[in-house]
């Protein structure tokens, strides 16, 4: 086995390095960063699978999990059974031991730790989803004020045969160096997530059909029928997991412009009369406004489908080809039509609609799955993009998966 001792030896491991760690720079969603993190790190370390674990409220969350024997296709519903366990930032479990003592850790058999170890492995996770953990990499994530993000573990160094090794002394030190600058890209990210949950909670308090959970399933919806939309155009992976990226969050404030319409509207439990439904229609317009001076493309994604979502196939919708953002009302103008709707819009549309459809709103009763389905199809090259309600159908297995994992 090579024994370079803790050193980057090579320029050209560094060089790999340096262009992983560029990737990250551009990533803005936290849940595509700590996909990327995983998939960089476990290619440096040939592990067969890995998972990260942030600190949040004191303790680690379980946060995000790869493992290329159990997830083969990639399907999200059995990412999820993973999501929601905690372990405590002390010596007795290893990701706890990391988290305490900010020191790397190697692990040949997770089943045979030495003895004198304080920590103990947890063969939980491998027992639900039977997985045979055997050996190890565990990493601390710090920020570059050495303040603790979360903790990476790589599992199974797997060579070309399938079988399982130790990891080095060699891939520790890289790893650690990665997770060093992923940990810095960690807490960017973090901070831009709890920037749209605040954003999103002061929408919650406005309006109590806007929730965190109504605000994710739209998300995750919006982000799966554009994944199964780019597999159908073939665009390429780094262009695809670059929308995905920044779709996720502005399509979770696509009604975040509902803060600018008066409680008497906004939160009236029977229908709206003529005026009121214009003065909701300005929605779109107040969205697109918090957004109008984009800083980023993240800015100008979400001012296009805060713009767009209520834009229809056939040309019916709101609120048409406005420039002005700062206007009172509607200039009354026709609606976009087809692919003059931009894709992200043409998706959320799917997503927002779906989801009003099937929840409680202050104006309406939840429908029935069946009801929503058959309007959902109904509307088809009316409402929808023909496209995307074919997606919306294909991928229906996973909607119902985020639907739980939301409700
Ligand atoms: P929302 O509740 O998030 O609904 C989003 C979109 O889902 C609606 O956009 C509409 O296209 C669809 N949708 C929701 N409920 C129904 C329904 O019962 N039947 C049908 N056919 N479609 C439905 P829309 O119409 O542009 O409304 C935008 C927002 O205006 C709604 O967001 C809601 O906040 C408000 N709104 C719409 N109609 C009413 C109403 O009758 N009463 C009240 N209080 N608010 C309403
Ligand atoms: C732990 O013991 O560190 C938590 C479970 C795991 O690492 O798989
Ligand atoms: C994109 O993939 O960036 C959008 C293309 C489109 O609007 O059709
Ligand atoms: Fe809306
Ligand atoms: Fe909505």
């Amino acid at each position: 086995m090579p024994q370079a001792k803790n050193e980057l030896s090579d320029a050209g491991e560094l060089n790999e390095i340096l262009v992983k760690l560029e990737k990250l720079h551009h990533i803005r969603d936290l849940s595509t960063l700590l996909d990327s993190i995983l998939l960089e790190t476990r290619s440096l370390a040939s592990a067969d699978a890995g998972s990260i674990f942030l600190v949040e409220s004191g303790k680690l969350r379980f946060s995000y999990v790869q493992n290329d024997t159990l997830f083969r296709n990639d399907f999200l519903a059995s990412k999820y059974i993973y999501s929601n366990s905690e372990v405590a930032i002390d010596e007795s479990s290893i990701a706890g031991y990391v988290a305490a003592t900010g020191k790397p850790l190697l692990i040949a058999d997770a089943y045979h730790i030495e003895s004198g170890s304080p920590y103990s492995f947890n063969p939980y996770f491998d027992e639900i989803s039977s997985y045979k953990t055997k050996s190890m990499l565990i990493v601390p994530l710090r920020t570059s004020r050495n303040d603790l993000v979360g903790v990476l573990e790589l599992i199974n160094r797997l060579d070309g045969e399938g079988s399982i090794l130790p990891f080095t002394q060699k891939q520790r030190a890289i790893v650690n160096q990665f997770a060093f600058y992923a940990g810095v890209a960690i807490e960017r990210a973090i901070l831009l997530r709890d920037v749209v949950y605040k954003m999103v909670r002061m929408m919650a308090l406005r309006d109590p059909e806007e929730t965190r959970q109504h605000v994710n399933r739209v998300g995750y919806y919006a982000v799966e029928i554009y994944k199964r939309w780019a597999a159908a155009h073939d665009v390429p992976k780094t262009e695809m997991d670059h929308y995905m990226d920044i779709l996720q969050m502005s399509a979770m404030l696509h009604d975040i412009g509902k803060v600018g319409i008066p409680d008497a509207i906004l939160r009236k439990p029977g229908p709206l009369d003529p005026a009121e439904r214009e003065h909701m229609k300005l929605h779109v317009i107040f969205g697109a406004g918090y957004f109008e001076d984009p800083r980023s493309e993240w800015d100008t994604l979400a001012r296009e489908i805060s713009l767009n979502h209520h834009e229809k196939w056939d040309g019916s919708g709101y609120p048409g080809p406005v420039t002005d953002m700062g206007i009172d009302r509607l200039p009354g103008l026709p609606g976009k039509k087809g692919r003059e709707i931009p894709l992200s819009a043409r998706i959320v549309a799917v997503a927002d609609v779906y989801d009003a459809l099937s929840s409680k709103r202050a104006y309406k009763d939840a429908w029935e799955e069946d009801r929503v389905l058959y309007k959902m199809r109904e509307e088809s090259g009316k409402h929808f993009d023909p496209e995307i309600v074919d997606i919306f159908f294909e991928i229906y297995d996973v909607i119902t998966a985020i639907r739980q994992k939301w409700e």
